[in-house]
């Protein structure tokens, strides 16, 4: 087998899937590190929300971003990010930021914009997990291993409700799944970088898996296609 120039490995699907959950575990047994590319869009909602912007001009979304610089300070697991001087790591989980972020991430300007930084950031760290919706369509068609993590929309509804319940957030099991479909409709309409399973893509249903599951299942996948010495050792399960 020839030697990997890198080792990339991406992870797209829709929200509910346990993208970043599941990209966390397998790096962490792989050795390799974790791009969250939703943040970025996240950084771009901000950018919107706090500085003025209109969400849906991708132009000057991109070029502001251009100009007080989007980074991720590696020196943190996970990476704390960076929009010039201001540490936007926890603004990106608020509220307004999960609504904001459906516009934003719409724009193809902002998209190609945000697609550059990715490929950069791949090329500064190469053995890389890095989850989103098109890292693998399109960011990084060429990756070793492409997965795409797909669930069936009740599932993730449920999961979701579970997750903000044990947050002690009140939730509507039935608000939550008809937002989970508008959002899965709206980011597979798409016209740039829409939410699919590129051809020659792993898809991996994980409705009837556990997280562990999940990341033992890529695990041995990827391990099928990286040769051992470019990933740290195999060994054994530790279940939560
Ligand atoms: O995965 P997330 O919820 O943090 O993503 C935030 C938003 O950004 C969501 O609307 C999907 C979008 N996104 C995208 O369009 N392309 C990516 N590569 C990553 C996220």
């Amino acid at each position: 087998m020839t030697a990997p120039a890198g080792v990339i490995v991406t992870m797209d699907g829709p929200a509910g899937t346990g993208k970043s959950s599941v990209a966390w575990k397998l790096a962490q047994r792989l050795g390799l590190e974790v791009l969250d590319t939703g943040a970025m869009y996240r950084a771009a909602a901000v950018v919107a929300l706090d500085e003025g912007v209109q969400a849906d001009d991708g132009v000057a979304l991109a070029a502001r971003i251009a100009e007080e610089g989007l980074a991720f300070d590696w020196s943190f697991r996970p990476p704390r990010l960076l929009l010039g001087g201001r540490d936007l790591t926890e603004r990106i989980r608020d509220a307004d930021v999960n609504v904001a972020v459906s516009v934003v991430a719409r724009q193809p300007a902002l998209r190609a914009a945000m697609v550059e930084a990715q490929r950069v950031i791949g090329r500064a760290h190469p053995r890389l997990v890095t989850e989103g919706r098109d890292q693998g369509s399109v960011v990084f068609p060429d990756a070793v291993v492409r997965f795409y993590l797909d669930a069936h929309p009740e599932v993730r509804a449920r999961r979701r409700v579970d997750q903000m319940r044990a947050q002690g957030r009140p939730a509507d099991y039935e608000a939550v799944l008809r937002a989970i479909q508008q959002r899965d409709h709206l980011d597979e309409t798409r016209v740039d970088g829409p939410l699919v399973c590129a051809p020659g893509a792993q898809r991996i249903d994980t409705s009837g898996l556990t997280l562990d599951q999940v990341v033992l299942e890529l695990e041995s996948r990827t391990r099928i296609v990286v040769p051992a010495d470019f990933l740290t050792p195999s060994r054994a399960v530790q279940t939560a």
